[in-house]
């Protein structure tokens, strides 16, 4: 007995409600989707009317990948079966809700080469030993857990109903991302010409976060017999989703153990081999044909209920499963397995509870859509990437100790590390919900201990976060990188992108000056920023004939460089981005010890143990960190990039194509990206990402160094023309730096930002997990970039600058509490608060300001 007997099963038999989820109200408003093609008519009967078409969804409206985005960019819909793009597509339709997420595989395969079933549960990691070409590699990964969508359709004749064998017909897959719903419809001609139309819909509940479920029908349309569906939870899988980690596919867990606790539900728990983690999954099966035969299948690695059906022409057989998880990371539970069994038999059934789902996600969209003024296809990109950024974050709470993947939550891609992307997802979350950012800026804090004694095996104060963080903060970065071009193992030395933890910091200071949430601050916040402030100003070195601080040994953002062509691997010189940001971060701090001046918060002092001379000394360095600049004035990446030899672009694009990964292309050729002067993404620019220009001079200016207006474009023209985009973040990051001076460059790269995971375009990425980054940046530059959002000063600013592209906008913003919407044309801006409780806000819009209360609106014409 592995879990307590749940109470009887509510929903186990019962007719189905009425209430369907495209009759739930959702109130932004959108064209209906409606049947567009026609599906050889069949009687309607179970689901057999569900319609997955939207009107203009016809191959040739085809965009990326071959996604079609339907009038209201509301979905992404496939019809066409494509098994080089399935992993893609499977990503891309993972459904989600930051507590755990599956991705979209087909329910009942099992991972090949085509597809790959992956249902991982956020902060479930575990580490293990490898060997790397005879090296023992210590490595820890966001485990796959069983997979609880299998559904096995068999025929009487033994043909088994899936995508991609010679029997189907048809294949249409819609991702309704208003409702959180996936729509398959499928259709085969078995040999002896009969015809089977099988109809999934499946979810993860953002209501209850820990259920998801799947609803099947089968509908034979020609004819009369037999066939089963085998339903059951699959705990033969193994981490081999990442091509470059394939060497060390590894299952992470202990072989399981299972109860069947009534008729319709097993319960399976299985343990982690390292950490020790229970996972356990509870589903329950139900029928809606009260005939059909149940047989246990007590499979050691499959444990499910096999259904029997005897169909007829015309009538279909209706299967449900609605499936339950749990952890021994779960808060308030007594085991893991008791805690599923008591989810799931708490659970009602898919309808009540898709429409509990589709509630909330009602509510999701009220606060995070955004209206974009453009056509349908960049509209439903857009789209599509709040809707996997909130299914990656939206379940995060004081409770949850979970950060943000960089793949979300979507395939193995980095092992599911945690890196400094969050710096792209928290504007987007702090905007408008802001106790997301809190409760993963925690998972940061929590980890405090271990970058304290990062920083202490270097001899340095402070805290030193980690390049790539899991479970408990170590550092997760392997020294080791596969070239997936020759096969070979190359160093990776990007533990030495130290600026991770200035990414923190500025977002720990964002998240304040968006919400004034000084509870957070004394809670952990101030903690954070003067430990990382310790470590930064101790890693400065005075050099006293110049009197400037040096910092040396690190790597910027552009992971090209991780130090110089005659010492490779032992970081840089004066990396302009870090020591820019690092003079900002000071001088936050600074300010932040003023703020807990006389506030009561001796638990906080008393871990500080702030010496009173610290945060002189900081403001000393805050003025007087060193630089560099190229003869022309344009700010130079490192001490010496002038020097490196130019790059040969132009033979190497015809050499081969993409060449995004130059890094690999380079090794691979018995080169170095080190010799050269390139870029694989935004790393000075990233300055003017973070900045305004008239902070960014501010920041030079107290650091004695002028920024002449002329100088930026300069700046950024350099370092264009030299980078490969090599990661999502970069396409991103330079639309950002143009969007004030080359408004039609910079839509162009906004819209390449859009379509990296629709269209995959980093060559293969996507199929191991979406670009969390870049897809809450981008829905991130929507408000802040093109409309000009920014909050500085204790004033939410708006200066916007829409692209030409772009007529006009509307978002809603959470400020300090008070809920607004903004709508911003290439005429007007206007500002309505929505009725509430929170005190009244400063509003600058164009050098007006005003202090605006609950209800009020406010337009300005813009010139
Ligand atoms: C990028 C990093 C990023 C990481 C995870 C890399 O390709 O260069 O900046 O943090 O991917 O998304």
């Amino acid at each position: 007995m592995i879990g307590k007997v749940p109470t009887p099963l509510s929903g186990s038999g019962a007719p189905r409600t009425t209430e369907r989820s495209d009759q739930i109200e959702i109130e932004i408003e959108d064209a209906p989707v409606r049947a567009g093609r026609s599906v050889e008519s069949a009687p309607a009967c179970g689901n057999s009317d569900i319609s997955i078409h939207a009107d203009g969804d016809r191959p040739a409206d085809r965009w990326c990948g071959g996604a079609a985005a339907g009038p209201g960019g509301w979905h992404l819909t496939y019809d066409d079966w494509d098994p080089e793009r399935e992993g893609t597509r499977e990503a891309l339709c993972t459904m989600g809700n930051g507590y755990w997420a599956t991705r979209a595989s087909v329910p009942g395969v099992v991972a090949d080469s085509v597809h790959y079933p992956g249902t991982y549960i956020a902060g479930i990691y575990n580490r293990c030993v490898l060997d790397v070409e005879g090296r023992p590699t210590e490595t820890e990964h966001l485990v796959n857990v069983p997979d609880w969508t299998m559904l096995r359709i068999r025929l009487d004749d033994g043909t088994e109903l899936r995508p991609g064998i010679p029997e189907m017909l048809e294949h249409h897959q819609n991702l309704d991302l208003r409702t959180g719903t996936l729509t398959r419809v499928d259709r085969y001609r078995d040999r002896a010409g009969r015809t089977t139309r099988v109809t999934t819909r499946q979810f993860h509940s953002m209501a209850e976060i820990h259920l998801a479920a799947i609803e099947l029908d089968i509908l034979a349309e020609d004819w009369n017999g037999a066939l089963t569906v085998f339903s059951a939870t699959n705990a033969d899988v193994a981490n081999r989703n990442a091509t470059a980690d394939r060497a060390i596919a590894y299952r992470h867990l202990l072989r399981g153990r299972h109860e069947f606790l009534d008729s319709a539900t097993v319960l399976h728990v299985s343990t982690t081999d390292q950490s020790r983690l229970d996972i356990a999954v509870a589903t329950r099966t139900t029928s809606t044909d009260s005939a059909a035969k149940r047989r246990r299948i007590s499979r050691i690695d499959c444990p499910g209920i096999e259904f029997t059906f005897s169909v007829r022409a015309g009538v279909g057989a209706g299967i449900e499963k609605v499936a339950a998880v749990a952890t021994s990371r779960d808060r308030g539970i007594s085991t893991a397995a008791i805690a599923a069994a008591d989810r799931l038999a708490a659970a009602p059934g898919f309808d009540a509870s898709h429409a509990a789902h589709i509630r909330c996600w009602a509510r999701l969209w009220r606060r995070f859509g955004i209206r974009l003024g453009d056509g349908p296809q960049h509209r439903m990109a857009l789209n599509l990437h709040v809707f996997h950024v909130l299914q990656s974050t939206a379940a995060a709470g004081p409770d949850c100790d979970i950060g943000v993947p960089a793949r979300g939550l979507h395939g193995e891609s980095y092992r599911g590390h945690i890196f400094w992307d969050e710096l792209f997802v928290y504007p987007m979350l702090t905007l408008r919900r802001p106790e997301l950012t809190r409760a993963f800026l925690n998972y940061r804090h929590r980890r405090l201990p271990g970058a304290r004694a990062a920083a202490r095996k270097l001899g340095l104060p402070g805290a030193l976060f980690p390049w790539r963080s899991g479970s408990d903060g170590r550092e997760e970065t392997p020294t080791e990188l596969l070239n997936t071009r020759n096969g070979r193992w190359m160093p990776d030395n990007s533990h030495r992108q130290r600026h991770v933890g200035l990414a923190i910091a500025y977002s720990v200071w964002q998240y304040y000056q968006a919400t004034a949430d000084i509870g957070f601050l004394l809670e952990s916040g101030a903690e954070m920023l003067i430990e990382i402030a310790r470590l930064f100003a101790g890693s400065a070195t005075h050099d006293p004939v110049s009197d400037r601080y040096d910092i040396v040994g690190v790597m910027g953002p552009d992971e090209y460089h991780d130090g110089y062509p005659d010492s490779p691997g032992t970081g840089l010189r004066n990396n302009a981005y870090t020591n820019v940001l690092t003079a900002w971060v000071l001088a936050r701090t600074c300010d932040v010890v003023e703020i807990l001046a006389g506030r009561d918060c001796d638990p906080l002092r008393e871990r500080l143990a702030l010496h009173p001379e610290e945060p002189e000394h900081w403001d000393r360095i805050s003025r007087r960190l060193r630089v560099p600049f190229h003869a022309d004035g344009v700010i130079g990446q490192f001490d010496g990039y002038e020097a490196l030899e130019e790059f040969d672009w132009d033979t190497y694009r015809s050499r081969y194509g993409n060449i995004g990964r130059l890094d690999l292309i380079l090794n691979a050729e018995g080169d170095s990206t080190n010799r050269y002067k390139l870029s694989k993404q935004a790393d000075v620019l990233m300055l003017f990402y973070l900045f305004s220009a008239e902070e960014l001079r501010h920041i030079l200016d107290r650091l004695g160094y002028s920024l002449e207006p002329e100088t930026i474009p300069r700046t950024v023209g350099y370092y264009l023309a030299r980078t490969s985009h090599g990661s999502t973040l970069s396409r991103l990051a330079h639309a950002w730096v143009l969007a004030r001076t080359d408004r039609a460059m910079s839509w162009g790269l906004f819209a390449q930002a859009l379509e990296a995971d629709l269209g995959d375009t980093q060559g293969g990425t996507t199929r191991e997990g979406v670009h969390i980054g870049a897809m809450a940046g981008t829905a991130d530059m929507v408000l802040r970039c093109y409309g000009g959002v920014e909050t500085r000063h204790d004033t939410l600013r708006l200066h916007p600058v829409l692209p030409d592209d772009l007529p006009e906008v509307e978002f809603t913003l959470s400020y300090r509490g008070q809920p607004l919407t903004v709508e911003v044309s290439h005429t007007r801006v206007l500002v309505r608060l929505h009725p509430s409780a929170a005190a009244p806000i400063r509003v600058h819009i164009e050098n007006i300001e005003r202090t605006l209360g609950s209800g009020q609106t406010w337009e300005v014409p813009l010139p």
